[in-house]
């Protein structure tokens, strides 16, 4: 697949005062996003997020490295070639930066003037793209008597207006409800799929790329840490930063009080990692084994529609009425977690806690 953004060990510093050293914002990042897909980039607060969206469109230029977005190497380009790029890739922001002297219709015409359309292309043009975002009896007030959601419409129509192959939304839904965040990435997945405009989401929050995002791109202190398709990358997290994002929304592993009050309720504690060994597989296995389990802590999340997550299963296997009971009981865990063990990642929690009371 040809790729629309191309990201050569790109690094981006602002100078500071002369006594302090620079700000890398951006870190000997290389990335790659295909034609056609969406693709998410999630990290903290000064992550460099912003920054690398503004290395996409033009707007910065790297300190260092190659930024290629659409056959145009951003970093040698001369301010025409910028501005004609900038004219293929819109962008919509958190705070919708709409005019708010002008009507909805204006708002959205915006572009299609700047860009030389005549006056009756534009009103066709306009029409096409109200009707396409859902807000056509909206095409005479002004933003400020529309609700977050319609003024994201309205911002996700004028971005549009162009045809550009590439949507940057840096934050677009952050400053809305759940319920009209998931309208907007509905359209989204519309604009994405029906018009075939490769979409950079940038967010601070999980939920949005579990629910959009075809690859994702996890960022921390001005680097990439993880990336890759977004199934892949929360399944099998290889940074940190990406367990503490999966752990933020499917509780991961008991630790402290909490385990302390289930070890105390008998049984063994397993925690196994549900991706694509599923929590029916694990089932599975404790009957095969003849083992009587209950969830007893964990949580899974959606991505994309699959699970991932961490359930902790209280464990009991009953064993034969005599001395030897115990140490048979062991023997039939060791060959439970060795049959999960094969499949997907198992943890004992208590073996921390008997650790600690050992030692
Ligand atoms: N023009 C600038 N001059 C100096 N420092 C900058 C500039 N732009 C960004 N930075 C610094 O670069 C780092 C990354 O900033 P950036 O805005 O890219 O982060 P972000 O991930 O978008 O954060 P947020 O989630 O808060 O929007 C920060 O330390 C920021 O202070
Ligand atoms: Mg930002």
């Amino acid at each position: 697949m040809p790729a629309v953004i191309e990201f050569d060990d790109v690094t981006k510093s602002f100078a500071s005062d002369r006594r302090s050293a620079p700000t890398v914002a951006v870190d000997d990042v290389t990335l790659r996003v295909n034609t056609g897909s969406i693709v998410g980039v999630i990290g903290y607060s000064g992550a460099g997020k912003s920054t690398l969206v503004r290395l996409i469109n033009g707007l910065e230029h790297p300190t260092s490295g190659t930024v290629n977005v659409l056959g145009v190497d951003v970093g040698r380009a001369s301010e025409s070639e910028l501005r004609g790029l900038r004219g293929r890739v819109g962008m919509i922001f958190q705070q919708f930066n709409l005019f708010n002297s002008r009507t909805v219709r204006a708002n959205v015409a915006y572009p299609l003037k700047v860009a030389g359309w005549k006056k009756a292309d534009r009103d066709r043009r306009v029409d096409e793209l109200l009707r396409f975002v859902g807000i056509s009896d909206k095409a005479n007030q002004y933003p400020r008597r529309l609700s977050g959601g319609q003024k994201q419409r309205v911002g996700i129509a004028r971005a549009i207006a162009t045809d550009p192959e590439i949507l940057l939304a840096d934050e677009a839904t952050s400053a809305l409800d759940p319920q009209t965040t998931a309208e907007v990435l509905d359209l989204l997945r519309e604009v994405n799929r029906r018009l075939g405009i490769t979409i950079v989401v940038i967010t601070h929050q999980i939920s949005i790329v579990h629910e959009l995002c075809d690859e994702v791109v996890v960022m921390d202190g001005g680097r990439v840490v993880d990336s890759g398709d977004t199934y892949r990358v929360f399944a099998h997290p290889r940074a940190d930063l990406t367990r503490r994002f999966v752990a933020a929304v499917t509780q991961g592993v008991p630790s402290g009080d909490v385990l302390t009050s289930l070890a105390a309720g008998g049984g063994t504690l397993l925690s196994v990692e549900i991706n694509e060994f599923t929590s029916e597989d694990v089932s599975a296995v404790f009957h095969r084994h003849g083992a009587r389990h209950s969830v007893v802590y964990g949580g899974v999340t959606d991505v994309l529609g699959r699970q991932i997550g961490t359930l902790t299963y209280r464990v009991r296997v009953d064993g034969a009425a005599d001395a030897a009971a115990g140490s048979a009981t062991d023997a039939a865990i060791d060959r439970i977690v060795a049959e999960l063990a094969a499949h997907t990642e198992v943890h004992r929690p208590e073996a921390a806690v008997k650790k600690e009371v050992a030692s």
